[in-house]
């Protein structure tokens, strides 16, 4: 049916959006998942997060959470036809860990890729979240939730290659501005995500 992801930077606003589609999107009987966390081992992963594991061994446990999300809940979704709204999916590996690995090895994007050839599905249409840096901190600031990821050039490398990731696909990729108010980004998500599942809808119907 149809694969859609949220992606963003921590502070963005992607877990409120998450959470607004999930009331106001209930009639299409989407299936709503995550990523890390909707395995035990990505249980493991937020674990190995909060204690500060290698780059390397970091980005290999999002892989292999991504590996079981995708058997355990993407592929029976997908199959039964429903549609998937993922909080997090690939692209988070491509933005955040191709940060993360940057001057230890030569190419942390292809790389990235290669990990993931041949066995992941990718996503029909992204809904990508764009906000100033020092915005999205002060966001989780003021909720008193800063963690791991969140110093302001980290988070700035990885803004910047989401925008890459979106321009190198601009026909997968949504891009919103995250400061406009929670109101209008919902309406708006809400609309093109209804506008995918009616268009996948009449194409399985042809
Ligand atoms: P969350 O705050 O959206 O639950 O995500 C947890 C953190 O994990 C967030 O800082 C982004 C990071 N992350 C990665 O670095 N790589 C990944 O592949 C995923 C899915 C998340």
């Amino acid at each position: 049916m149809v694969l859609i992801t949220l992606e963003g930077i921590d502070g963005s606003g992607k877990s409120t959006l998450f959470a607004s589609l999930k009331h106001t999107l209930s009639d299409l009987r989407p299936v709503f998942t995550r990523e890390p966390g909707s395995t035990w081992i990505g249980e493991q992963v937020r674990r190995a997060i909060a204690e500060e594991v290698d780059p390397v061994t970091e980005a290999l446990l999002f892989a292999a959470d991504h590996a079981a999300h995708l058997e355990t809940v993407i592929r029976p979704a997908l199959a039964r036809g429903a549609p998937v709204i993922s909080d997090r999916y690939t692209d988070s590996r491509y933005a955040y860990q191709w940060a993360t690995l940057e001057g230890i090895l030569p190419d942390p994007l292809a790389w990235l890729r290669a990990v993931h050839d041949g066995w992941t599905i990718p996503p029909d249409h992204t809904l990508l979240l764009v906000l100033p840096v020092e915005v999205a901190l002060s966001r989780k600031i003021k909720a008193g939730k800063k963690e791991h990821f969140e110093e302001a050039p980290l988070l700035a490398r990885v803004q910047e290659h989401y925008l890459h990731l979106a321009g190198e696909d601009p026909s997968r990729f949504v891009v919103m501005d995250a400061e406009k108010g929670e109101e209008e980004l919902a309406s708006f998500a809400e609309h093109v995500i209804r506008e995918w599942c009616e268009s996948s809808r009449s194409r399985r119907r042809r």
